[in-house]
């Protein structure tokens, strides 16, 4: 018989709540469910506050009725495309509908999948550009053992790991001051018979600037002319290709140039669902190798699928739909715009505060950067700022530039879907009162124990 009175007693005086929680072994016995609620629940209380974290581009609010439809189906096991048909249909109409959005020539040509993130998403398009170009070696009689892929210095982290994991030569192009982003100017000294195809990123994680996608794919018109090596492009969108269909109609950047293989992005970051979802999306089926698709048995009849993972949760796919369904593309417009206005109205506020020069303004992804003006102080650095801004609560990244830029330090903001423009307010306050209480030191801040802040 269950021991009552253990039930009865205040949570802080039971067994299993009032000893150290076990680290490094499973404990031997049960604990009430309570008590290990408790217990996990106050450990996370440890956390930042992930509506302050501005350092993140993933989506920290829903709404309501998406945590309704969440808690509902939180036990959907996306592979099971079988056991759940509906699910996986839902998975498909999301892909087209953003193939539609990226203007694919044709939607029902295209082929897309569901990911965990757009880490996943840049693997597969950069496993399909791998595959592709060996194919194509084999085919011509040439070797295949050499593949290269050129993109910025300042990838994500997520295209160093597909170089590494599956064996491609990374070719980074260092930005400068002069050339910030990856622009196509000096493509040709990268770029030869080996290179499976150029990463081009819209939303550049460190500052949040869009590489001119365009003047890339110009750029390899011209090589292709010269060289004969005809090199596609991927779009890493993960912010950007879930801002610029609603905002930035003008900018062309997606499957209106023909160059563009493959798309992929984030639904957790603009797509504005809680993590972990990413997509991929390629042009047509041919530029998806045959080879690199598994078929599962779907509906009596089979399911094309492109994955790293197999079992993985289903309730963000069918929470990007409800998303989709909920805010159409006048609800997407209105959020962006809204996150633009925010990021440019804190942009704007920073600048004001004159110790600041401004990388950019939140006008590509409602993303921006800054840094110390020169020659403004010896005493503080941006990692100061950030560590006075995480006492009150805000967790805004320092950092370094990478190559060729990397002794200069930023600091960056993601405005996310609920920044409001009343916490950006109170945020312009708390920017204006540690820089003045930092230029009213008369003597250096140490320096140990600095170091810079995760910036994903
Ligand atoms: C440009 C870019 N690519 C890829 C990623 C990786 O995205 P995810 O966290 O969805 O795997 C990020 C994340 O910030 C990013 O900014």
């Amino acid at each position: 018989m269950t021991d009552q009175r253990h039930v009865l007693r205040p949570t802080y005086t039971r067994d299993g709540v009032r000893a150290v929680a076990p680290r490094l072994q499973i404990p031997d016995g049960e604990m009430e469910p309570t008590s290990a609620y408790q217990l996990v629940h106050d450990e996370v209380m440890l956390d930042g506050n992930s509506r302050l974290n501005l350092a993140t581009f993933v989506a920290t609010w829903m709404g309501d009725e998406a945590d309704r439809l969440y808690a509902e189906v939180y036990d959907k096991n996306m592979v099971d495309k079988d056991e759940y048909p509906r699910t996986a249909a839902i998975e498909e109409n999301c892909w087209r509908i953003l193939g539609s959005l990226w203007n694919v020539p044709d939607v029902t040509d295209c082929i897309g999948t569901s990911t965990v993130g757009s880490s996943e998403a840049c693997m597969l398009g950069g496993l399909a550009l791998k595959r592709r170009w060996q194919l194509a070696r084999r085919t011509a009689g040439m070797s295949a053992d050499r593949p290269n892929l050129v993109m910025s210095s300042a990838v994500q982290v997520c295209w160093e790991k597909f170089c590494n994991y599956f064996e491609v030569e990374p070719r980074y192009v260092p930005i400068t001051a002069e050339h910030p982003c990856l622009d196509g100017s000096n493509v040709e000294e990268h770029v030869d018979e080996n290179t499976i195809g150029v990463v081009a990123i819209m939303g550049v994680t460190y500052t949040g600037m869009y590489e001119p996608v365009q003047e890339i794919a110009a750029a390899l018109d011209a090589l292709q002319e010269r060289t004969g090596h005809d090199v596609p492009i991927h779009v890493d969108g993960a912010s950007g290709a879930m801002i610029a269909p609603f905002i930035q109609q003008d900018v062309v950047w997606d499957f209106r140039l023909e160059r563009v293989h493959s798309i992929s992005t984030s639904g957790h970051k603009y797509g504005l669902v809680y993590p972990g979802v990413g997509w991929v999306v390629w042009r047509t089926l041919d530029a998806l190798p045959e080879e690199l698709i598994f078929r599962v048995s779907y509906l009596g009849g089979d399911m094309p699928t492109l994955a790293l993972n197999f079992s993985r949760p289903g309730a963000q796919v069918l929470l990007q739909y409800y998303q989709f369904l909920r805010l159409g593309r006048e609800g997407y417009t209105a959020i962006q715009q809204e996150c633009q206005d925010v990021a440019k109205y804190l942009a704007r506020g920073i600048a004001d505060i004159g110790a600041f020069d401004l990388w950019n303004d939140g006008s590509d992804i409602p993303v921006f950067a800054w840094q110390l003006k020169p020659g403004h102080t010896e005493n503080w650095s941006l990692y100061h700022l950030s560590d006075r801004l995480r006492m009150k609560g805000w967790l805004i990244p320092a950092y370094p530039m990478p190559d060729d830029l990397g002794d200069v330090t930023v600091q960056r903001i993601v405005v996310r879907n609920g920044v409001s423009r009343d916490l950006a307010d109170d945020l312009l306050a708390d920017i204006r009162v540690e820089t003045e209480w930092l230029d009213g030191l008369s003597s250096p801040m140490p320096v140990e124990g600095l170091r810079p802040s995760f910036h994903h």
